[in-house]
């Protein structure tokens, strides 16, 4: 996450490389999850209702962050977008052997691995 004590941490004093790129784009996506981990945990430490409702909305938007930033990291890396495939269809066979049917979720991507449902 940003340092708040230093305005200027996140500058970078020119254009960084496509390398340099991608690993920001990684970083990124960790600051998401970990945006996501704190709002959540906010949400379940409450019991008011309207602070629930926004904070819970702010999350999933985080979330939906994690998507395009997902999206950008395969289109900028598409060697690495193979190894996350990967590791897709290794759950999806792994789902097959316990007999779990992956449910389509509307709007996702090719090669997400969805919500899942039992049968
Ligand atoms: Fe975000």
């Amino acid at each position: 996450m940003a340092s708040f004590a230093n305005p200027f941490a996140g500058n970078v004093p020119r254009k960084i490389t496509k390398e340099e790129l991608i690993q920001a784009i990684r970083l990124n996506i960790a600051g998401e999850l970990e945006a996501i981990y704190v709002y959540d945990a906010h949400v379940q430490a409450t019991d008011d209702p309207v602070a629930k409702k926004v904070i819970a909305d702010i999350r999933d938007e985080e979330k939906a962050h994690v998507g395009e930033l997902m999206s950008l990291l395969r289109y900028l890396d598409p060697k690495e977008a193979e190894f996350f495939a990967e590791g897709e269809q290794e759950v999806r066979e792994m789902l097959e052997e316990l007999n779990i049917v992956e449910k389509p979720v509307t709007g996702k991507t090719e090669g997400t691995i969805g919500s899942l449902i039992n049968d």
